[in-house]
């Protein structure tokens, strides 16, 4: 019936909201070690017992659970969140700074400004600098994305690179991925101080192949990559800011240089990246970008594009060349 399919629609961010504090609680890492009900659950995760009742019942009902006489089991979609999978993405989509942003959508949409900056007064990284604990959140978050990550050294071949600069590159999981299955290459991890700061331990079994800096991008990136990647970078940025970052990685490739872009693509009919492109107009004031408007911020930037791979997570992974004459 319709009138159900609206409300669907109109109660997901309850569903939403739900998953993301069973992530918070431990719920999917409880039921790791097999099937239990809710009372065992609620001793073990030290929360109200009949709260969690009901909060399973819903959990069941979106198909992350599945309950056998009073026993609950992870469906194979619920162990996606657990903590080494997306749950550090799911406690981050139901934080309190994501959802306050959320909450004040009318204020973009009726500005176009970001609502992020409208409620906390600063931008979301400047928010984020000076608070460690709200940071590692957000960078947990950002590298529990490991699901791609993985795959990246898959569909491109890093074994002849010399070294690959990961501009942005949060703690370095992606860039880890990346030494891992590339032996002799080296690796620069690149971000802003406080996140360097903190970053390394993704990169520990890798530690002697790759050198941590930071800095500002939109300043100068490290020089003299064969191949410089960029992910999830350029959504957080208009197209101004974004031109800036590309130029300052055009001035620092060597010439025949690589750069790799890790997006969401928005198409006509496809609702996770025009979801997420309303994520960063609300967050960052950014924007999810369609394929010809990729493309044209990396010609703008001097950068020739070249080929186009599809990632897990809707992503999709662009290559761009400095080309040599
Ligand atoms: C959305 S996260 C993406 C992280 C990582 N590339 C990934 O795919 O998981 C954006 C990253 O950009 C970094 N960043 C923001 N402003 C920056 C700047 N001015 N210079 C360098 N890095 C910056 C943030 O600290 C954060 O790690």
């Amino acid at each position: 019936m319709i009138e159900n399919d609206l409300l669907r629609i109109l109660t997901g961010g309850w569903v939403a909201q739900a998953t993301s504090v069973a992530a918070k609680i431990g719920l999917p890492d409880a039921l790791s070690a097999g099937p239990s009900n809710a009372a065992a659950l609620s001793r073990g995760l030290g929360v109200d017992s009949r709260a969690l009742a009901r909060l399973l019942r819903l959990l069941t009902a979106a198909g992350l659970l599945e309950e056998n006489g009073e026993a609950y089991t992870l469906t194979e979609m619920g162990a996606l969140l657990r903590r080494e999978n997306l749950g550090p993405l799911a406690a981050l989509y139901g934080s309190d700074y994501f959802m306050a942003s959320w909450a004040a959508l009318e204020h973009s949409v009726t500005t176009g400004e970001q609502a992020f900056t409208h409620v906390y007064g600063t931008p979301v990284f400047d928010f984020l600098a000076g608070r460690p604990d709200r940071s590692g959140e957000f960078n947990a978050g950002m590298a529990a994305g490991t699901l791609f990550f993985r795959r990246v050294p898959d569909v491109h071949d890093f074994t002849g690179a010399r070294s690959v600069v990961d501009v942005g590159g949060g703690t370095g999981a992606l860039l880890a991925e990346i030494l891992r299955r590339a032996p002799h290459t080296r690796g620069v991890l690149f971000d802003v101080p406080d996140v360097i700061a903190t970053a390394g331990h993704a990169l520990e079994d890798v530690a002697d192949r790759c050198h941590l800096v930071g800095g500002d991008m939109f300043a100068s990136v490290p020089g003299d990559g064969d191949a410089y990647l960029l992910s999830r970078i350029l959504h957080d940025w208009d197209d101004e800011q974004c031109a800036t970052i590309l130029r300052n990685i055009a001035q620092a490739m060597p010439r025949g240089a690589k750069l790799l872009v890790i997006e969401r693509v928005v198409s006509a009919d496809a609702l996770l990246p025009a979801a997420f492109d309303l994520h960063m107009m609300v967050m960052t004031g950014g924007r999810e970008r369609t394929l010809p408007e990729l493309r044209a911020l990396l010609t703008r930037a001097g950068l020739t594009p070249a080929s186009v791979t599809d990632l897990p997570l809707g992503l999709r992974l662009l290559t761009a060349v400095l080309e040599t004459s």
